[in-house]
Formats: structure tokens, sequence, C-alpha cells
């Protein structure tokens, strides 16, 4: 990873750096909870200290400048206040553009442009959220300097929005809301359904988290993730003709077996099962967490896995090899997929005094099976959006 100057990058693009200032977002990794945020669950993310930072200022004129020294062979993006219109063919532009379109739209007094140099240090399209990063930054900048009055639970609310009109992925509130409301040393339990939160201290004991990146690249937009989303609308809404309920998760523990068999299919009742005991174990990983409990928390780590890999299908055989494999090594309490799935990353939760041991053992079986390396990171929790 390079360690960029990015002050110094900022005037090599832009001239100078009068009245331009530093800032940072996360990425996050969810612990436990998964595809269960768009249908009123819980979910138990945690912000990590790798993210993307920016150097911005606002300029005296309308023009948009965005420049991303992960992508320094584009060149600087320039368009205007008037034409932030979503282009296929402008990549991770669209991201920043769409914050920044969903602001003026929604009445928020944007009059001048910008000019925005980007520094990601997530590994793209890695299931840690390098997107939703760059989209909360953005709309962090956009609220320092034009001084706009959100607060962290809107801005996050204004990213999803912007990721689901503007770049047409439906996803849920996980990942703006826990990079925006990020905290160091903590994970974060929130009740998508009413959007109630609180903070875990992540009191580990001699465990910690690794991800293991599969490499295998894979974009939100092109995966399967809208298709589960329709599949869960479409239990519901035959489950609604008997049940009173706005979504999925608020199935009662008595009713979701007898439920099931009000849907056409096995497909869909593989759906509603994953979402219904998901949901249980992460409330089961929130108690298990603050008594301590690690290997509680591992073995449902186990069984989130299993049921995304067998009931909602979204692991494939990448992320399934990590999995297994790393289960197979001493000192690894439970290990799952995280983020959508299809690709990406999973983490593992791992005594400390085994995590060189596993990282070597595991890479080389997933070399030898995959064909490519996969890459790990020990899991850091950070803080939020700041100024630097
Ligand atoms: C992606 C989406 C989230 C969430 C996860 C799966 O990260 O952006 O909203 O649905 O997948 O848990």
């Amino acid at each position: 990873m390079h360690n960029y100057d990015l002050l110094e990058e900022f005037k090599k693009k832009f001239g100078d750096a009068k009245g331009a200032k530093t800032y940072f977002a996360p990425g996050r990794v969810n612990l436990i909870g998964e595809h269960i945020d768009y249908n009123g669950g819980y979910v138990f993310p945690c912000a990590l200290t790798i993210g993307t930072f920016a150097v911005a200022r606002k300029r005296e004129d309308d023009k948009i400048h965005l420049f991303s020294l992960n992508f320094a062979e584009d060149g600087v993006y320039e368009t205007t206040l008037g034409k932030l219109y979503q282009k296929e063919d402008n990549a991770w532009t669209n991201y920043p553009k769409g914050i920044i379109y969903t602001l003026c739209q929604g009445g928020y007094n944007i009059k001048q442009g910008m000019d925005i140099l980007y520094y990601g240090t997530i590994p793209n399209s890695s299931g840690l959220s390098s997107s939703a990063s760059i989209e909360v930054l953005t709309g962090y900048i956009c609220m320092d300097l034009f001084g706009l009055d959100y607060d962290m639970p809107d801005l996050a609310l204004i990213c999803q929005h912007a990721e689901n009109h503007y770049n047409g992925v439906n996803c849920g509130i996980m990942d703006q809301f826990s990079i925006a409301m990020g905290k160091k040393k903590c994970a974060l339990y929130l009740n998508t359904n009413t959007m109630e939160y609180s903070y875990v201290e992540m009191n580990m004991k001699d465990t910690a988290f690794v991800i293991m990146n599969t490499n295998k690249k894979r974009g939100l937009s092109d995966s399967k993730y809208n298709e589960r989303r329709d599949e869960c609308e479409q239990a519901l809404r035959t489950l609604q003709t008997k049940y009173c309920i706005d979504n999925l998760c608020q199935l009662k523990e008595d009713d979701w077996e007898e439920a099931l068999s009000l849907l056409s299919s096995d497909l869909l009742r593989k759906r509603v099962k994953h979402v219904v005991t998901e949901n249980k174990r992460t409330y089961l990983a929130l108690e298990a967490l603050r008594r301590a409990d690690i290997s509680e928390f591992g073995r449902l780590m186990n069984d989130s896995h299993d049921s995304l890999r067998d009931d909602y299908e979204v692991t494939g055989r990448e992320l399934d090899t990590l999995v297994a494999t790393a289960r197979e090594q001493e000192g690894v309490l439970g290990a799952r997929m995280t983020g959508a799935g299809f690709g990406g990353c999973s983490i593992a939760l791992v005594n400390r005094n085994k995590i060189d041991e596993m990282i070597e053992k595991v890479s080389s079986v997933y070399l030898e099976k995959i064909g490519y390396s996969a890459d790990f990171y020990v899991v850091e929790v950070g803080g939020g959006p700041q100024i630097l």
C-alpha cells in the first residue's frame, strides 16, 4: 500500500492546496446478521481502521473535480453541479456524484463546486464497503464544507438513498450506517427496522477477527443481490396474507415454521428460513459478546455461514473453501462469509497465538484449490468519519 502525502498529491492535481482539508471515513466488516438489513433484522458490524481518505475544498464556480489515486490512470474527472448524471462508464465517480446529486435534489444548499482527491485503503470489490465508504465520506465533506445540517444517522440514510436510486443497488442500511456511526473498539448492534442501535465493546479476550479475502471480484450490481431481495419481498407478500407483519424478521418464533408451508416453493422456504434464523443468531451473538462467551460467538458464526451457503445460497466455492479450511485449523473458533457474498471476504475468529499458523495453512490450501491467492488482515476496529 502506498503511503502518499495526500496534500502534496492534491497540489500536483489542483495547483495548490489553499483551503483544502483532509478527511477520512472507514470501511466496515459485518460480524454476523447477513442479508437481513433489508428484512428488518438485526445486524452487528464494526468500522475498520482501513477506509477512504480525501482532500477537499470548495470552488468559486460550479465545477466538480474528482480524482482518485487508486485510479490515477483515469485522470481528473470533471463535471458541474448541473450535470451530475449517472453514467456507466464513469465507474467509481458515480459514488461521489450520487451523493452530491442526492443532496442537491434534497434541497441542501450546495451552490459551489469542489475539488476532491480520494485515496482508499480498502481493497476494491472485497465486500468491505469501499463504495459506502466513499459515499459517506463525500456526504461528510459536503456537510463540513457547506455547513449542511444533517446528523450521522441521516447521512447514512442519504447515502443509502443514493446507492438505491442513483446507482441502482437495492442495498439495506447496514454499510452506510456502520460507517457513519463507527466507534473505536466497538461493534454496532443495529435494529434495521426501528433504527435503534447500541455500541458493544469488543471484549475478545485472547482472540481476534481475521478477514480472509477471496480476491474474487464482484460488484453488488452484477451479483444476485437484487434477486435475493426480490425473493424476500415475494415471500413477504405471501406471508402477509396470513400474518400481520411489515417485514420477514417480524415473524414470531412460534409462527415461522408453520408460515413456511404457505410459500409456493422450496427456494422461498429456504430464503425465509435463513432470514428468521439469522436474526435469532444475531441476537444470540450480542448476548454472547456481552458476556464475553467467545466460543459461543464462534459457533454462531459457523451456523450463519452454513445457512448462507445452504439456504440463502450466496457463498460459492471461494468463500466456502476459505471458511471450511479455516475451521479445520487449531485455534479457530468460527468462520463465515461477510457482506453480500458471491466472492469478497470471509471472517474467522481466531486465538491470537494461532493466527500466523492459521494464515499460512489456509493460504496454501486456498492457492492450491482455487489457483490464486487469498489475502488476510487482522481486524482493527476504527472510528467513524473525521477531519484529520
Ligand atoms: C451488502 C449490502 C448491505 C447488506 C449486506 C448483506 O453489503 O450493501 O446492505 O445487505 O450486503 O448483509
